[in-house]
């Protein structure tokens, strides 16, 4: 497996990997691998030709005020799994040769940016485009691989690599839930003992409100209630609850068809997101 640090080198391996009769694949992430990141390498792995993984924790995603000194980063182990799981290459560039200094230009993606995380995460959906549009610019992938996890930066990165014409498939990958439910996240890693068995509340509230949507409720308004009921008793602060169209991301109030609900709360200091299909029962 190659290990790669600058988007000069990343472009000229990706040139030679990048061939008409087996797709390259990509995998994006932040490194600190869990399994909700090996799902993706393992599925971008079964499809493609060559699978590129990058590692990168990027500062332009995170505000002033952020996770981002403390983020996990455990970049020996996260080859390793790279190299077992089969990867090609490992992109891992450094911030300053990402963004050297007088580096000027932001992607910006203000309608989905704006709900949900982007309400409370100044400029990170921002961080988060352009970055992406560098990582797709130097691997050049025929595919790229995203977690549900983050189901509103998959929503954005869609429209972008359409809207953009970047010829990139982009390819949704389902959440990796531990047993009890707690969906894998590096910021799992901040939670104490006991505020690991708190977190369960958030996917529990999200599994209810499936089951109570799928026996018939249909108002979003006592669905959310009820959401932000179970995070309170769990001492949970709540940044939003909200039922949105999967697609467009606005408020959906009542639910005649396909929503996601989602969530993001604090477990003492840390943030943590989940979200979940919602799916009325069929009354035809
Ligand atoms: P990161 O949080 O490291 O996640 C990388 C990818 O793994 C994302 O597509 C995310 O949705 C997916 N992922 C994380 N936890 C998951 C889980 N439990 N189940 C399934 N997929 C999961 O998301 C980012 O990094 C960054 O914003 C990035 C796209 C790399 C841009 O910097």
């Amino acid at each position: 497996m190659k290990v790669v640090d600058t988007p000069q080198k990343m472009r000229k391996l990706a040139e030679f990997l990048r061939r008409d009769d087996a797709p390259l694949g990509l995998v994006p992430t932040m490194g600190a691998l869990h399994e909700g990141h090996k799902s993706l390498i393992a599925r971008a792995t079964s499809e493609c030709g060559a699978v590129v993984v990058s590692i990168f924790v990027n500062p332009a995603q995170f505000a002033a005020g952020e996770d981002y000194d403390t983020y996990p980063r455990t970049f020996e182990a996260d080859l390793e799994t790279c190299r077992e799981m089969g990867a090609a290459c490992a992109y891992a560039p450094k911030a300053s040769s990402m963004y050297p200094g007088g580096y000027d230009t932001w992607v910006d993606v203000p309608g989905l940016g704006a709900p949900l995380c982007g309400s409370h995460r100044a400029g990170h959906f921002r961080g988060v485009a352009t970055v992406v549009l560098k990582l797709f610019s130097a691997c050049l992938p025929h595919r790229a691989y995203f977690g549900e996890k983050d189901y509103q930066q998959l929503v954005l990165l869609r429209r972008m690599t359409h809207d953009l014409d970047l010829g990139v498939e982009i390819v949704p990958c389902p959440i990796i839930r531990e047993e009890d439910g707690i969906a894998l996240s590096s910021r799992n890693a901040y939670l104490s003992a006991e505020e690991r068995l708190r977190a369960r509340a958030i996917s529990v509230a999200l599994f209810d409100a499936k089951k109570t949507v799928a026996a018939g409720e249909r108002f979003s308004v006592a669905i959310i209630q009820s959401c932000l009921d179970k995070l309170k008793k769990a001492g949970s602060r709540v940044d939003y609850v909200e039922i949105v169209d999967p697609a467009t991301l606005e408020r959906v109030e009542t639910i005649n068809g396909a929503a996601r609900m989602a969530v993001a709360a604090y477990i003492g200091e840390t943030r943590l997101i989940d979200n979940i299909l919602l799916e009325p029962r069929d009354e035809a």
